[in-house]
This record gives structure tokens, C-alpha cells and sequence, in this order.
């Protein structure tokens, strides 16, 4: 069971976790009409009483956006001070996760997005590595990443997760840690919860956003470092069996930060991987406060009373 943060977000106040409840009708439980963020934040490790946070501003213009995808209406400013409020309510004093949630709350029972009641809310916890930052084995999914064309995967629609349940759930109970899916054009999307990258011959490579992937706010950044530190980045379709002769694969998202890939299928990957190991050191300087270059990556919410 995760450890929830005392307080909630809910219904435009600050209130116990338990209180933040809906209703069994609610319409969004049943269609996935709802669309998330994620984010981490960690208390400063060099100053009391302020939390860091990483892209707080692209994390907000995500969901901002997303709602937008979802015919509803969420500024980028009530998201970011409904956060500040709710992290100077429960003053976290470990690295934590939080996770906003706009959604239908309507309990009316058909499928639409037009004249709907829409609610927001924010709840969080405790959240250690999400995957081992040693590296994990994944297997390719038996189910597609779904199409723009269905539905809009620029946002963190939480219908769409359905995929990447089923994806996680098929490589775990077949012996593996994560799911690669597959687009409908054959090429490499993403896994169920972070997008990919390889390196060949020095130079790094991501599926581009035409791949049905999930815009990664991890994705972004490290394509912006590595261009920063003199790495090419190529933003191309990825096939499957390049990943065998690849000198580095590495999974990037914010709960599962920069994780290796050291096995797909039965094939053991890579080991050696100084690109992804600079690029997660300097990854780590800069969620912790620690890069002057990149302060402006970093929100600090003051929390003292
Ligand atoms: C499907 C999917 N792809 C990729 C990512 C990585 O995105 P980010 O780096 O913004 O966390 C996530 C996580 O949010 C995701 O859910």
C-alpha cells in the first residue's frame, strides 16, 4: 500500500486524503474521460523547508492541455498554485509523487465530453524507484500502442492506460519487468509508462513525436542536455532489432527517471553506457537543485508556516 500524503486537493481545498471521495456514478470511472498528471518533487536537499520541483511549468501546460483535449477548461496557474497550497499543507519530508487528476465528475450516464461537470484534484505520496535503477528486462507487448486517430495521446487520458495496463501486466506475468509497445506502423512507440532512447555511434535516438508517443517531459529534457553537452540527437522511427545491436537503451519518464534496459526478450543488451550514465548524472544535479545552468528546470515552494 502506498504512503498518501496526509492532504489532498480536492473539490477546490485542502482536505484529509480519506475525505477526497467520489461518487460510484462518477462519469469519468466509467469512460476514462479523465486525464492525469505526474510529477516529483523532493525536499531540498540543501535548504529546510523548500521543495523542489522539477518542470512544474511543463507538467502544468501538459495537463492544461489535456484538458483542453478533453473539451474542458484547466489554466496552467490554478494548477501550479493548487500545488504549491497543497505541498505547504503537508510539508513532505521525502522525495514524493504527485499526481493531478482532471476528470468528468458528472453522474450522468452517457459518453460525451459537451455539457459535462469537470472537477480537479491533487493527491500524493510516497514514491521511491518506481524501476531498478540497475536496469530492467522487457519483452515487445502483443498489444499496439493505440493511434492519434482514436484517441489524442498527446494527453495523459487516462482511457488510455487500458494499453499500457494490459502491456505491463502480459510482461510481468511472462517473466519480465516491462512492455515495449509497438505502433500500428511496426515501429518502436514507447513502454508502458516512459519512452525510449538508444545510442549508436554517439549519437542519441528517440522515436520521434509522430510515433504515437506520449510527449515525455523526461523525453524533452534529456533531448535537451544531451544537445546542451554535444551529444547529436536524432529523433527517428525505431525498429525492433535495432535494440539488440544498440551500445545503449535506456527508458526515460518521471517515475521511472533514467532506468537501462538490460534485456529484451531473451537477449541480453549492452552494458557499457556512458552516454546515459552522463546524461542521468546530470539529470540528477539538476532535480536536486545543484546546476545553475538549469535553476530555471526548478520550482522552490517555500513551505514554512
Ligand atoms: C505512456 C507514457 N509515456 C511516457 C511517459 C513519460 O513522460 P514524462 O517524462 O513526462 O513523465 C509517461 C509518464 O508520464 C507515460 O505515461
Amino acid at each position: 500500500m502506498h504512503q498518501f500524503l496526509p492532504y489532498a486537493w480536492f473539490q477546490g481545498n485542502c482536505v484529509p486524503f480519506e475525505e477526497a471521495k467520489v461518487s460510484i456514478a462518477t462519469h469519468a470511472l466509467h469512460y476514462g474521460t479523465g486525464a492525469f498528471g505526474g510529477m516529483r518533487a523532493i525536499p531540498d536537499p540543501q535548504a529546510t523547508d523548500t521543495i523542489l520541483l522539477f518542470r512544474a511549468d511543463r507538467h502544468a501546460k501538459r495537463l492544461s492541455q489535456s484538458a483542453r483535449l478533453l473539451l474542458t477548461e484547466l489554466s496552467e496557474a490554478k494548477i501550479l498554485a493548487a500545488l504549491e497550497t497543497m505541498l505547504r499543507a503537508n510539508r513532505p519530508t521525502t522525495p514524493i509523487y504527485l499526481r493531478p487528476f482532471v476528470y468528468t465528475s458528472d453522474l450522468g450516464i452517457a459518453p460525451r465530453l459537451h455539457n459535462i461537470e469537470t472537477d480537479f484534484f491533487i493527491y500524493g505520496l510516497e514514491l521511491g524507484d518506481y524501476l531498478s535503477p540497475e536496469g530492467v528486462s522487457c519483452r515487445i507487448s502483443s498489444f499496439t500502442r493505440q493511434e492519434d486517430r482514436s484517441l489524442p495521446l498527446r494527453g495523459k487520458i487516462s482511457g488510455a492506460y487500458i494499453t499500457s495496463s494490459l502491456a505491463k501486466t502480459e510482461a510481468v506475468l511472462s517473466g519480465f519487468d516491462e512492455a515495449l509497445l509497438l505502433n500500428s506502423r511496426g515501429k518502436i512507440s514507447e513502454a508502458s509508462g516512459m519512452n525510449l532512447f538508444l545510442v549508436r555511434d554517439g549519437n542519441l535516438i528517440t522515436p520521434g513525436v509522430d510515433q504515437d508517443i506520449l510527449e515525455g517531459i523526461t523525453r524533452a529534457s534529456v533531448i535537451e542536455l544531451a544537445g546542451a553537452m554535444g551529444i547529436p540527437v536524432i529523433e527517428r522511427p525505431v525498429d525492433k532489432t535495432e535494440l539488440f545491436i544498440a551500445d545503449e537503451v535506456f527508458l526515460t519518464g518521471t517515475a521511472a527517471k533514467i532506468t537501462p534496459i538490460r534485456q529484451l526478450e531473451s537477449t541480453p543488451l549492452a552494458t557499457d553506457r556512458p552516454v546515459m550514465n552522463a546524461l542521468r548524472e546530470r539529470l540528477v544535479k539538476i532535480t536536486e537543485g545543484r546546476d545553475k545552468d538549469y535553476e530555471h528546470w526548478i520550482t522552490r515552494v517555500a513551505i514554512s508556516n
